[in-house]
Protein backbone atom coordinates (compact mmCIF):
# COMPACT_ATOMS: atom_id res chain seq x y z
CA UNK A 1 0.00 0.00 0.00
CA UNK A 2 2.64 2.48 0.78
CA UNK A 3 4.44 2.67 -2.47
CA UNK A 4 0.49 3.50 -3.97
CA UNK A 5 -0.05 6.47 -5.73
CA UNK A 6 -0.95 10.05 -4.58
CA UNK A 7 -4.05 10.79 -6.80
CA UNK A 8 -4.24 14.66 -7.40
CA UNK A 9 -7.20 15.84 -9.04
CA UNK A 10 -8.70 19.09 -10.82
CA UNK A 11 -11.26 20.01 -13.26
CA UNK A 12 -8.26 21.18 -15.71
CA UNK A 13 -5.02 22.19 -15.68
CA UNK A 14 -4.96 24.05 -12.95
CA UNK A 15 -4.68 21.38 -9.88
CA UNK A 16 -0.64 21.13 -11.25
CA UNK A 17 -0.43 24.26 -9.14
CA UNK A 18 -0.62 21.49 -6.21
CA UNK A 19 1.06 18.87 -8.07
CA UNK A 20 4.30 20.69 -8.20
CA UNK A 21 4.36 21.59 -4.90
CA UNK A 22 3.07 17.90 -3.82
CA UNK A 23 6.03 16.75 -6.36
CA UNK A 24 8.62 19.17 -4.77
CA UNK A 25 8.17 17.98 -1.24
CA UNK A 26 7.42 13.89 -1.80
CA UNK A 27 9.96 13.43 -4.92
CA UNK A 28 9.69 9.45 -3.77
CA UNK A 29 6.36 9.30 -4.25
CA UNK A 30 4.03 7.85 -7.59
CA UNK A 31 1.89 10.56 -8.48
CA UNK A 32 -1.26 10.25 -10.81
CA UNK A 33 -2.69 13.89 -12.19
CA UNK A 34 -6.65 13.77 -13.11
CA UNK A 35 -7.22 16.59 -14.91
CA UNK A 36 -11.29 16.07 -16.06
CA UNK A 37 -10.73 18.73 -19.01
CA UNK A 38 -13.86 17.20 -20.77
CA UNK A 39 -16.09 19.17 -18.17
CA UNK A 40 -14.19 21.96 -17.21
CA UNK A 41 -14.70 24.71 -16.34
CA UNK A 42 -16.85 23.64 -12.98
CA UNK A 43 -17.10 27.62 -11.85
CA UNK A 44 -20.50 28.06 -12.72
CA UNK A 45 -22.35 24.72 -12.24
CA UNK A 46 -24.22 23.83 -10.18
CA UNK A 47 -23.38 22.14 -6.67
CA UNK A 48 -25.16 18.85 -7.44
CA UNK A 49 -23.40 18.61 -10.61
CA UNK A 50 -19.87 19.32 -9.33
CA UNK A 51 -20.52 16.50 -6.56
CA UNK A 52 -21.59 14.37 -9.09
CA UNK A 53 -18.44 15.20 -11.29
CA UNK A 54 -16.16 15.00 -8.70
CA UNK A 55 -17.19 11.35 -7.59
CA UNK A 56 -16.63 9.83 -10.63
CA UNK A 57 -13.08 11.39 -10.55
CA UNK A 58 -12.18 9.92 -6.66
CA UNK A 59 -13.56 6.53 -8.00
CA UNK A 60 -11.14 6.77 -11.19
CA UNK A 61 -8.15 7.78 -8.55
CA UNK A 62 -9.45 4.59 -6.11
CA UNK A 63 -9.69 2.51 -8.99
CA UNK A 64 -6.04 3.04 -9.80
CA UNK A 65 -4.91 2.59 -6.49
CA UNK A 66 -4.28 5.86 -4.63
CA UNK A 67 -3.53 5.80 -0.96
CA UNK A 68 -5.08 9.13 -0.83
CA UNK A 69 -5.97 11.84 -2.84
CA UNK A 70 -5.72 15.78 -3.27
CA UNK A 71 -9.51 17.63 -4.26
CA UNK A 72 -6.67 20.06 -6.01
CA UNK A 73 -9.57 22.48 -6.92
CA UNK A 74 -11.26 24.96 -4.60
CA UNK A 75 -14.63 25.05 -6.34
CA UNK A 76 -14.91 20.93 -6.12
CA UNK A 77 -13.64 21.15 -2.63
CA UNK A 78 -15.87 23.75 -2.06
CA UNK A 79 -18.93 21.65 -3.16
CA UNK A 80 -18.23 18.45 -2.26
CA UNK A 81 -15.13 17.49 0.03
CA UNK A 82 -17.44 16.74 2.68
CA UNK A 83 -19.60 14.08 0.68
CA UNK A 84 -16.07 12.62 -0.80
CA UNK A 85 -14.84 12.09 3.00
CA UNK A 86 -18.38 10.60 3.90
CA UNK A 87 -18.61 8.23 0.82
CA UNK A 88 -14.89 6.98 0.40
CA UNK A 89 -13.83 6.63 4.16
CA UNK A 90 -11.20 5.84 5.30
CA UNK A 91 -9.75 7.01 2.03
CA UNK A 92 -7.85 10.58 3.08
CA UNK A 93 -8.76 13.08 1.01
CA UNK A 94 -7.02 16.44 1.60
CA UNK A 95 -8.99 20.01 -0.13
CA UNK A 96 -7.82 23.12 -0.94
CA UNK A 97 -8.11 25.67 2.13
CA UNK A 98 -8.94 29.54 0.81
CA UNK A 99 -6.02 31.41 2.12
CA UNK A 100 -8.20 34.16 3.68
CA UNK A 101 -6.25 33.48 7.04
CA UNK A 102 -2.78 34.27 5.87
CA UNK A 103 -4.13 36.98 4.30
CA UNK A 104 -5.96 38.45 7.05
CA UNK A 105 -3.02 37.57 9.77
CA UNK A 106 -0.55 39.94 7.81
CA UNK A 107 -2.55 42.54 6.17
CA UNK A 108 -1.83 45.98 6.58
CA UNK A 109 -3.79 47.83 5.02
CA UNK A 110 -6.49 45.57 6.82
CA UNK A 111 -8.27 45.11 3.39
CA UNK A 112 -7.93 42.00 1.59
CA UNK A 113 -8.74 40.28 -1.78
CA UNK A 114 -10.19 37.57 -2.91
CA UNK A 115 -10.14 36.05 -6.43
CA UNK A 116 -11.96 32.27 -6.67
CA UNK A 117 -14.43 31.00 -9.32
CA UNK A 118 -18.34 32.20 -8.74
CA UNK A 119 -19.26 28.29 -7.28
CA UNK A 120 -16.21 28.86 -4.68
CA UNK A 121 -17.25 32.53 -3.78
CA UNK A 122 -20.45 31.31 -2.46
CA UNK A 123 -19.85 28.14 -0.75
CA UNK A 124 -20.02 27.22 2.88
CA UNK A 125 -16.43 26.63 3.15
CA UNK A 126 -15.32 30.46 2.02
CA UNK A 127 -18.10 32.39 4.35
CA UNK A 128 -17.11 30.79 7.38
CA UNK A 129 -12.95 31.01 6.76
CA UNK A 130 -13.78 34.87 6.06
CA UNK A 131 -16.40 35.58 9.01
CA UNK A 132 -13.64 33.95 11.68
CA UNK A 133 -10.86 35.73 10.34
CA UNK A 134 -11.75 38.78 8.60
CA UNK A 135 -13.84 40.11 11.36
CA UNK A 136 -12.22 43.80 11.52
CA UNK A 137 -10.92 43.40 8.39
CA UNK A 138 -12.29 44.46 4.81
CA UNK A 139 -12.99 41.54 3.05
CA UNK A 140 -13.69 42.42 -0.96
CA UNK A 141 -14.25 39.36 -3.37
CA UNK A 142 -14.29 39.09 -7.11
CA UNK A 143 -14.79 36.30 -9.14
CA UNK A 144 -12.04 35.21 -12.07
CA UNK A 145 -14.04 35.69 -15.06
CA UNK A 146 -12.14 34.32 -17.75
CA UNK A 147 -8.98 33.20 -15.89
CA UNK A 148 -9.87 29.42 -16.32
CA UNK A 149 -10.23 30.01 -19.98
CA UNK A 150 -7.22 31.77 -20.65
CA UNK A 151 -4.77 29.26 -19.45
CA UNK A 152 -7.12 26.28 -20.48
CA UNK A 153 -5.87 27.60 -23.76
CA UNK A 154 -2.19 28.67 -23.22
CA UNK A 155 -2.96 32.52 -22.91
CA UNK A 156 -2.03 33.12 -19.61
CA UNK A 157 0.96 35.23 -20.52
CA UNK A 158 -0.95 37.39 -23.18
CA UNK A 159 -1.42 41.12 -23.01
CA UNK A 160 -5.31 40.03 -23.41
CA UNK A 161 -4.62 38.28 -19.51
CA UNK A 162 -3.30 41.35 -17.85
CA UNK A 163 -6.30 43.50 -19.04
CA UNK A 164 -8.68 40.16 -18.02
CA UNK A 165 -7.45 40.34 -14.42
CA UNK A 166 -6.57 43.85 -14.43
CA UNK A 167 -10.29 44.51 -14.46
CA UNK A 168 -11.07 41.87 -11.99
CA UNK A 169 -8.76 43.36 -9.15
CA UNK A 170 -10.35 47.13 -10.12
CA UNK A 171 -12.06 47.26 -7.11
CA UNK A 172 -10.05 45.62 -4.70
CA UNK A 173 -7.04 47.18 -5.56
CA UNK A 174 -8.91 50.75 -5.84
CA UNK A 175 -10.03 49.79 -1.88
CA UNK A 176 -6.39 49.81 -0.95
CA UNK A 177 -6.17 45.49 -0.67
CA UNK A 178 -2.56 44.73 -0.20
CA UNK A 179 -2.93 41.01 -0.09
CA UNK A 180 -4.81 39.27 -2.48
CA UNK A 181 -5.11 35.31 -1.76
CA UNK A 182 -5.79 33.15 -5.15
CA UNK A 183 -8.96 31.57 -4.31
CA UNK A 184 -8.45 29.01 -7.28
CA UNK A 185 -5.76 26.45 -8.28
CA UNK A 186 -5.73 27.69 -11.79
CA UNK A 187 -4.78 31.24 -10.69
CA UNK A 188 -1.01 31.10 -9.71
CA UNK A 189 -0.29 30.64 -13.40
CA UNK A 190 -1.69 34.16 -14.03
CA UNK A 191 0.54 35.50 -11.65
CA UNK A 192 2.90 37.30 -14.38
CA UNK A 193 -0.07 38.87 -15.81
CA UNK A 194 -1.37 39.60 -11.93
CA UNK A 195 2.23 41.20 -11.22
CA UNK A 196 2.28 43.37 -14.05
CA UNK A 197 -1.43 44.74 -13.65
CA UNK A 198 -0.92 45.66 -10.03
CA UNK A 199 2.06 47.85 -11.71
CA UNK A 200 4.34 49.06 -8.69
CA UNK A 201 1.52 48.77 -5.77
CA UNK A 202 2.85 46.76 -2.95
CA UNK A 203 0.58 43.63 -2.95
CA UNK A 204 1.23 39.67 -2.09
CA UNK A 205 -0.59 36.88 -3.67
CA UNK A 206 -1.61 34.17 -1.48
CA UNK A 207 -1.40 31.09 -3.09
CA UNK A 208 -2.49 27.87 -0.81
CA UNK A 209 -0.40 25.00 -2.63
CA UNK A 210 2.21 25.16 -0.46
CA UNK A 211 0.35 24.46 2.55
CA UNK A 212 -1.90 22.22 0.82
CA UNK A 213 1.48 20.21 0.07
CA UNK A 214 2.48 20.28 3.83
CA UNK A 215 -0.90 18.95 4.68
CA UNK A 216 0.00 15.52 2.38
CA UNK A 217 2.95 15.16 4.13
CA UNK A 218 1.10 15.25 7.74
CA UNK A 219 -1.18 12.79 6.19
CA UNK A 220 1.31 10.76 5.08
CA UNK A 221 3.48 10.59 8.24
CA UNK A 222 0.48 10.36 10.45
CA UNK A 223 -0.90 7.15 8.87
CA UNK A 224 2.73 5.87 8.04
CA UNK A 225 1.88 6.07 4.36
CA UNK A 226 5.21 7.06 2.90
CA UNK A 227 6.19 4.87 0.13
CA UNK A 228 9.66 2.81 0.75
CA UNK A 229 12.91 4.93 0.09
CA UNK A 230 13.79 1.74 -2.55
CA UNK A 231 10.63 2.78 -4.27
CA UNK A 232 10.71 4.06 -7.92
CA UNK A 233 8.47 7.21 -7.91
CA UNK A 234 6.04 7.18 -11.28
CA UNK A 235 4.39 10.26 -12.78
CA UNK A 236 1.59 9.95 -14.38
CA UNK A 237 -0.97 12.21 -16.20
CA UNK A 238 -4.99 11.15 -16.81
CA UNK A 239 -7.84 12.95 -18.01
CA UNK A 240 -11.62 12.32 -19.58
CA UNK A 241 -11.09 14.50 -22.51
CA UNK A 242 -9.16 13.44 -25.65
CA UNK A 243 -5.66 12.10 -25.90
CA UNK A 244 -4.96 15.45 -26.93
CA UNK A 245 -5.53 17.11 -23.51
CA UNK A 246 -4.09 14.19 -21.50
CA UNK A 247 -0.99 14.65 -23.47
CA UNK A 248 -1.14 18.81 -23.00
CA UNK A 249 -1.52 18.14 -19.29
CA UNK A 250 1.67 16.28 -18.97
CA UNK A 251 3.62 18.78 -20.80
CA UNK A 252 2.42 21.58 -19.03
CA UNK A 253 3.73 19.21 -15.75
CA UNK A 254 7.06 18.31 -17.02
CA UNK A 255 7.82 22.22 -18.03
CA UNK A 256 6.80 23.19 -14.65
CA UNK A 257 9.58 20.16 -13.17
CA UNK A 258 12.15 21.53 -15.60
CA UNK A 259 11.07 25.23 -14.63
CA UNK A 260 12.07 24.20 -10.75
CA UNK A 261 15.24 22.26 -11.37
CA UNK A 262 13.66 19.14 -11.28
CA UNK A 263 13.78 16.24 -13.80
CA UNK A 264 14.37 17.21 -17.32
N1 LIG B 1 -9.15 25.02 -10.64
C1 LIG B 1 -10.43 24.98 -10.09
C2 LIG B 1 -10.60 25.73 -8.80
O1 LIG B 1 -9.73 25.72 -8.03
C3 LIG B 1 -11.60 24.93 -10.98
C4 LIG B 1 -11.82 26.07 -11.88
C5 LIG B 1 -12.96 25.77 -12.81
O2 LIG B 1 -13.01 24.67 -13.38
O3 LIG B 1 -13.81 26.66 -12.96
O4 LIG B 1 -11.60 26.29 -8.50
Amino acid sequence: MNNAPIGIYDSGLGGLSVWREVQRLLPGESLIYLGDGKNCPYGSRPKEEIIRLADQAVARLVEAGCKLVVVACNTATAAAIEWLRAKYAPLPIVGMEPAVKPACLTTQNRVVGVLATERSLDGELFRRTAARYGADIEVITAPGKGFVELVETGREASAEAVACVAEAMREMLARGADRIVLGCTHYPFLLPAMRRAVADRAVEFIDPSPAVARRVVQLLDAGDLRAASDHHAELRFVSFAEEAYRQRIENFARRLLAEQGGEE
